[in-house]
């Protein structure tokens, strides 16, 4: 048995968790920084670590009283080393480095996204942590998008991603543009609901014979649906202020529309590779397959079994860097003390992408 303490502080989210050999939850804080964001319409990098720094004790003691374990019991400290902001990651790998030293604990250092992957191993009500091997994947957050197969643990081949913005960040853009705040996915969501999907016939980038995705094409679309009701031509855009002035039904068209378009393509695109490479199995994860019609539209069309995390484990957790943590805990990787963060770090194939040693 492995107990692991997970720490993620990569973007506006200051979480620890507690989890047992990489699926059983024994405590799940997250002390989230929307409010503060909100009014900037955006995540804040300055204020967000500053943030980090204020709240991460508390929320990493309050995870291991609430675990209702010893730091004696504790196997290792988990903890985020990119991708995210670098200011951010810095403060949960240097308090992880700290507990680790303090302790005499192994420290694992985990890539962000590989949390994420992880974060459909962890038992909840209706999944199945057990998987045959190779799984589908589609990452879908607020910074990637990113289809990769997974040939074991650890391993990973990406087969293709965005080539402009990532799912999440288009959900945030085409909410700013409408006028519905931050964060915009749930915004969207919420005005898709009282709209007609099929109101505007919106473009879908297939990139045909890839496995990658483009976004912004749409968010254009959008843009100029907005200005043509305005009034604007497309040069003055960025001198005003879009979607201010639009009547709610055709905020929830385009809302409804734009949501359709994304959902239709990412779904269809990871059915195909789905299909292509025989996977057993589809794994969604990220903040955006937090989205009810994107789960709706996988369980209906998915050739194969989908598993999709509940709403609290798509958005960043610690729960998912714990398991993550677990899986490369179990293989020996052992992260040393000059562990550094990585803004950009990819999820590489071999698993070997932060300073570690396999012991
Ligand atoms: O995974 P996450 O919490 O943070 C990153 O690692 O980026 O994802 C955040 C993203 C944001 O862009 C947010 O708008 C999007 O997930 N999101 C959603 C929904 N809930 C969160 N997008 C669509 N529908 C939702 N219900
Ligand atoms: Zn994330």
């Amino acid at each position: 048995m492995t107990v692991i303490l997970g720490i993620e502080t990569s973007c506006d989210e200051t979480a620890a968790a507690v989890v047992v050999d990489g699926r059983t939850i024994l405590s799940n804080i997250v002390a989230s920084q929307i409010e503060l964001h909100r009014q900037y319409g955006g995540v804040f990098p300055e204020m967000a670590s500053r943030e980090h720094v204020k709240a991460l004790l508390p929320v990493v003691t309050a995870a291991v009283q609430e675990a209702d374990v010893d730091w004696d019991e504790l196997d290792a400290v988990a903890v985020t080393a990119g991708p995210g902001l670098a200011g951010s990651l810095l403060v949960g790998v240097n308090a992880a480095k700290g507990l680790a030293f303090w302790r005499g604990l192994p420290l694992v250092g985990v890539n962000h996204l590989e949390g994420h992957i992880y974060s459909n191993w962890i038992e909840t009500e209706g999944n199945r942590p057990e998987k045959v091997f190779p799984v589908l994947v589609l990452i879908v957050s607020g910074g990637h998008t990113e289809l990769v197969l997974m040939r074991d643990h650890g391993r990973y081949q990406r087969l293709g991603g965005t080539i402009d913005d990532a799912a999440g960040e288009a959900f945030d853009k085409v909410a700013r543009l409408l006028a519905l705040g931050y964060p915009g996915g749930p915004a969207i969501q919420h005005a898709a609901r009282e709209g007609n999907p099929r109101a505007f016939d919106l473009p879908r980038a297939w990139l045909p014979g890839t496995h990658d995705f483009s976004f912004s094409g749409l968010k254009t679309a959008v843009l100029r649906q907005v200005q043509q009701y305005e009034g604007q031509d497309a040069s003055t855009s960025r001198r005003l202020t879009p979607g201010r002035s639009l009547p709610p039904e055709l905020v929830a068209d385009l809302a409804a529309s734009f949501q359709e378009a994304v959902v239709d393509v990412l779904v269809a695109k990871t059915c195909a590779a789905a299909e292509q490479f025989s996977a057993t199995e589809i794994c969604v994860c990220g903040g955006v397959a937090a989205n009810a019609h994107l789960r709706a539209a996988f369980l209906q069309q998915a050739p194969v079994p989908v598993s999709i995390p509940p709403l609290y484990l798509c958005t960043d957790n610690a729960v998912m860097i714990a398991a993550a943590g677990h899986y490369r805990y179990r293989a020996g990787y052992r992260s040393r003390l000059d562990l550094d963060v990585v803004a950009n770090l990819p999820l590489a194939a071999d698993n070997k992408t932060v300073q570690e040693m396999q012991v």
